[in-house]
């Protein structure tokens, strides 16, 4: 829609309408200029999930049009961003019109917005106080759900506000929506209702891992994600995501015959009750209600501080007006309802200045430019390192060095650029060229024909060796303890360890010569090593690096052979009929067992004592946990936590990841934090000790 060039003048177009905005010169003259920025950068942000401006500085510009908009009513045009909310349909999917337009919110960015929110609403409502209901603002992709006889019917996504894309298989996929409910019992035969689809914090960091193993850029928040998500015409891949939904608002309703309006309809904070008892994730537990702006605003700013602690993300809190009849008096405008705020939270962006690229290798060879920005904080963090992933990503964004940079750090993602201010170059900035050659061994890098990533393609190459017996020790593979990766590079650069055969050959008598090395952290050290050879063996295929092999490949692996060796008799075709193996996977896994070195290598572990058999199989699928859930919380009195993991797994339990219904066992030991709490209060959940636990598993 939008050119190369008209991206970069809408881009300097909206910088210099920002700056004005900020020396307070903005004028009707400039009303056009406006228009089109806000259409471009909706565009961006709504279509193709890529915006190029912070929220904040769009929203300037939206008040800033708003203001010289009131100021001449005769310049209204029907088709000003003002008078109807951002466009976003894709031609992916039929194109359905939505019951009652979905409206934006009105945003607010400090109590002083706040208050003169409640002073207008006192102001139209004729009251002295009112009664709001706050609730977290979600930050994810909008959706309209209609319900027809207690049947989901349709779910789609915001598009314009009056029409929007109909999504509805992508819909069912998210398990938190309910493919029925039971509105009849209210009397309510049709219902529209709007909400939130998010990806929570840990399913976003798992998807992202897994981009990154298949040598893809990762997401740059869970907001595209999840709105990418429900545009992906693939469902059983949308499934695989883990979508999540909150729902707020109940948009319109039509009853029986002869029913009336049921009395939970009267309030806000009555249809998220109603919404919560039909088998809904409303924000019934999270919303507050108060009487009066001053609570509202202490609410907030208390809120702001739990942010980081959520399972999702959120931007800002919603305040409602509570009285349903209060909402109607008061109306909306055409972009947005007048009984609403949103007060937005600090935004987690910041400009900094892109000082240098330098090139990383990695373990298998890719190598990924990471550029050094001058520190800034972020969302309480300092940053002063963001990877950029690919050549691709550079030159996408046309990155120089000396560029203004935009950075966004979204809660406990790692931080990304957004873009560079092209329009502060001074022309001293450098083009970044990637290099022909592996910065580490010099050997000549490689790209094969349909990836991003180039690779160092010798296996020598020091950086990579060290790379890889970094991955061989760290907590998710061997996790031998106390090795960490400053260790891994001083004994490799002093030559005590050069492959990772090598680990469990060490000369310990060398090392306590070494500074800072005393007789207990080698006593352990050499403990942790000698524990980690009984690993399981689904741990060890993980800890090989092979390419494309994360933690649940490795595990079918495992499960598909009673001696790791094995794997070197399956053809492609063999792995690829194991569960979640496609081609590219098979590929590598094949490659790997067909190097002789790597064959070599296996058995030299064998003789130096490590388990290459896989002694828990039998155990595995149908044990004696078979379909049971468990959490772990506190210290336990002799279990590792990793180990009592992977007991249940063993067994054919499952790991949850936070108490909820779901949960059957809650183990708890010594210092247990909320879960305890939580779990006390959900009748179906056992609490039990660990010695409790290994009595369940039988091994006690
Ligand atoms: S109420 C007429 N409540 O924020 C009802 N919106 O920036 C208007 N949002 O379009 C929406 N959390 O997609 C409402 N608790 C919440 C919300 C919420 C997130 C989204 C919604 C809206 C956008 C405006």
């Amino acid at each position: 829609m939008y050119s190369k060039e008209s991206t970069k003048e809408l881009q300097r177009l909206t910088t210099e309408l920002i700056k004005k905005q900020g020396s307070g010169s903005l004028s009707k003259k400039d009303i056009e200029h406006i228009r089109n920025a806000l259409r471009f950068h909706e565009y961006r942000y709504y279509i193709l999930n890529e915006p190029l401006i912070a929220d904040p500085e769009y929203d300037q510009l939206y008040k800033a049009l708003e203001k010289i908009e009131q100021e001449n009513p005769a310049l209204v045009t029907v088709n000003s961003p003002t008078q109807r909310v951002a466009n976003g349909l894709t031609k992916d999917f039929p194109t359905v019109q939505h019951l009652v337009p979905m409206l934006s919110l009105d945003n607010s960015y400090n109590s002083d917005d706040l208050i003169d929110f409640d002073r207008r609403a006192r102001e139209l409502t004729g009251l002295d106080k009112i009664e709001y209901c706050v609730e977290p603002k979600f930050d994810g992709g909008s959706i309209s759900l209609i319900y027809e006889n207690d049947l989901l019917i349709r779910g789609a996504t915001r598009g314009d506000g009056v029409e929007g894309d109909e999504v509805t298989t992508n819909i069912r996929q998210i398990r938190s929506i309910p493919l029925s409910a039971k509105f009849s019992d209210y009397g309510l035969q049709q219902v529209e209702i709007r909400g939130e689809v998010l990806i929570n914090k840990t399913n976003f960091a798992r998807y992202n891992q897994q981009l990154v193993e298949q040598g893809l850029p990762p997401l740059a928040n869970p907001r595209n994600a999840a709105s990418g998500t429900l545009r992906i015409k693939d469902p059983a891949e949308v499934a695989k995501r883990n979508l999540e939904a909150f729902v707020y608002h109940i948009s319109y309703f039509s009853l029986f015959k002869g029913k009336k309006i049921p009395p939970e309809l009267t309030t806000h904070a009555g249809s998220l009750e109603l919404l919560w008892g039909l088998g809904f994730r409303s924000p019934q537990k999270e919303k507050k209600i108060f009487k009066g702006i001053d609570a509202v605003v202490k609410h907030c700013h208390d809120f702001e501080a739990k942010r980081d602690g959520l399972p999702y993300e959120i931007d800002g809190m919603v305040i409602k007006v509570n009285d349903i009849a209060l909402q109607d008096k008061m109306g909306m405008t055409t972009h947005h309802p007048r009984w609403a705020m949103a007060y937005k939270f600090k935004a987690r962006q910041g400009t900094s200045k892109l000082l240098n690229v330098e090139f990383q290798v990695g373990r298998t060879g890719s190598i990924t430019p990471v550029a050094k920005i001058q520190p800034v904080p972020i969302g309480g963090v300092t940053v002063s390192s963001i990877s950029l992933f690919n050549e691709e990503v550079i030159k996408e964004k046309d990155l120089r060095t000396g560029d203004t940079v935009l950075v966004e750090r979204a809660g406990d993602v790692i931080p990304y650029i957004v873009k560079s201010l092209a329009e502060l170059r001074t022309g001293k900035e450098k083009k970044i060229v990637f290099p022909k050659i592996c910065p580490v061994c010099a050997s000549r890098l490689f790209k094969e024909e349909e990836e991003a990533v180039w690779r160092c393609i010798n296996i020598e190459c020091p950086a990579q060796v060290v790379e890889r017996i970094i991955h061989f020790v760290s907590k998710d593979a061997m996790d031998i303890r106390g090795f960490g990766e400053a260790n891994v590079r001083k004994f490799y650069e002093l030559g005590l360890l050069q492959d990772i055969p090598g680990i469990y050959k060490l000369d310990f008598k060398k090392i306590g010569e070494m500074e800072g090395f005393g007789q207990k952290s080698i006593d352990n050290l050499q403990s942790a090593i000698s524990h980690s050879k009984n690993q399981p063996l689904h741990r060890l295929i993980f800890a090989l690096g092979i390419r494309f092999v994360g933690e649940t490949t490795a595990k079918t692996l495992a499960q598909a052979v009673t001696y790791l060796l094995e794997l070197k008799k399956l053809s492609i075709e063999e792995l690829q009929d194991l569960e979640d193996i496609g081609p590219k996977v098979a590929g590598s896994v094949h490659q790997f067992f067909s190097n002789k070195d790597n064959i070599r290598m296996l058995e030299e572990l064998e003789k130096l004592g490590l388990q290459l058999k896989n002694t828990k199989k039998q155990l595995t699928k149908g044990g004696n946990l078979a379909g049971a859930s468990f959490l772990f919380t506190g210290t336990l009195p002799t279990l590792k936590r990793g180990d009592a993991e992977a007991l249940v797994e063993e067994n054919g339990g499952q790991i949850l990841s936070g108490v909820s219904t779901k949960l059957n066992y809650l183990v708890v030991g010594e210092d247990a934090g909320s879960k305890l709490e939580k779990a006390k209060k959900i009748n179906t959940v056992k609490i039990i000790s660990e010695a409790e636990f290994l009595q369940v598993i039988g091994k006690k």
